[in-house]
């Protein structure tokens, strides 16, 4: 509790395009989130050098990923915003938790497997005690609900699993936090293969939305997603391709998958596909012309991000201290 209130806490990933599925499966939720908790959204860009990054564009993707929290409603004067590097507590926090998590535990991280599969040339020891860093983002604010998409479940268990084997230890040190997955869009699929999830490291371009896609290529990416011959507009797992359009048609629109196909009934999949891109462009479009409004004025964000580094440091030290005399480390002079 902070002020009253529970506490939020999410991140993003300042590697590659942001896709739909970002925005539909947390960003819009944190959205929706902020009134009633003290949140605290980072731009994790430490997890992002987990694989190689040419520095200047990491620096630009960071800037525009905090842009982009502003611009799809996070006011950051309620919301405390910031680069996930400005707090040096999540490394601290991490080395400390490190100690109290198994190589066991980290072996069997799906994600893991997955990016070690993908950057076989490079599997850092970062990739491997990735969790452990998102542990320490969670814990170090006391967190009480993280809103996330379904494929982040796997690192919330873990980050509960580190927090209650430390509050077993030392007494009660950490909040064990709860996910929170929206109701609708917590996985949105890739266009081209619906079994895979829409991600921003897709080769394809066809196979995401991104958020900054112009209006044409929206429409035309929806226009070649796959579906199946079926020729009818089921929710169903037999219709992957069919479910995700209707999944996102959900999100957008906050309508139930039974409304959605009540709304469908007897029509073809082009009237579908379209009926989609529409919905996802009435949102797009003006989360783009904000993006707009708010890289021309610099020095706003500039002061927020000053400004909300100090308040993070702030609350992320109070656990940091509580935690490093827990384990016995040195009271500092003053
Ligand atoms: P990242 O950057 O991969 O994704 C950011 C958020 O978007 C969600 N997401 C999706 N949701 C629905 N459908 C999809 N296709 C889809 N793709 C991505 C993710 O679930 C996530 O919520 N490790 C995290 C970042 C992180 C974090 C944290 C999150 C670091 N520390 C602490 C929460 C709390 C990641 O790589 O997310």
């Amino acid at each position: 509790m902070l002020d009253g209130k529970k506490v939020l806490f999410s991140g993003m990933q300042a590697t590659g395009n942001l896709t739909l599925g970002n925005y539909l499966g947390a960003l819009k939720n944190w959205v929706s989130l902020s009134d009633e908790y003290e949140c605290f959204y980072s731009v994790v860009d430490m997890h992002s050098i987990t694989v190689r990054q040419d520095p200047a564009v990491l620096r630009k993707r960071a800037r525009t990923l905090y842009t982009l929290y502003v611009a799809a409603g996070l006011d950051p004067e309620k919301n405390c915003i910031y680069y996930q590097s400005h707090v040096s507590g999540h490394a601290e926090l991490a080395w400390i938790l490190n100690c109290f998590t198994y190589m066991g535990e980290l072996n069997r991280m799906t994600q893991f497997k997955d990016k070690a599969a993908k950057h076989a040339d490079n599997i850092n020891a970062g990739l491997f005690t990735y969790p452990v860093l998102m542990a320490a983002d969670i814990l170090l604010y006391q967190t009480d609900v993280v809103p996330v998409g379904i494929d982040q479940m796997q690192h919330l268990e873990i980050t509960r699993d580190i927090a209650e084997r430390m509050n077993n230890i030392y007494g009660d040190i950490f909040t064990i936090p709860e996910a929170y997955i929206g109701k609708a869009g917590a996985k949105i699929m890739s266009l081209q293969d619906p079994s895979k999830k829409m991600s921003k490291s897709d080769e394809n371009p066809n196979a995401s939305i991104y958020l900054m896609d112009d209006a044409d290529t929206v429409m035309r990416k929806f226009k070649r997603a796959v579906t199946d011959s079926e020729g009818q507009i089921l929710y169903r797992d037999e219709q992957p391709g069919v479910r995700n359009l209707l999944d996102i048609y959900c999100a957008v629109r906050g309508i139930s998958p039974d409304e959605a196909v009540k709304e469908f009934a007897g029509c073809g999949y082009g009237v579908l596909k379209e009926a989609v891109g529409e919905a996802v462009n009435a949102i797009l479009q003006p989360l783009q012309k904000r993006m707009a409004e708010l890289e021309a004025d610099k020095s706003y964000l500039d002061g927020a991000i000053r400004a909300n580094a100090e308040k993070a440091r702030y609350y992320a030290n109070k656990t940091l201290r509580k935690v490093q005399k827990k384990v016995g480390f040195p009271e500092r002079p003053r």
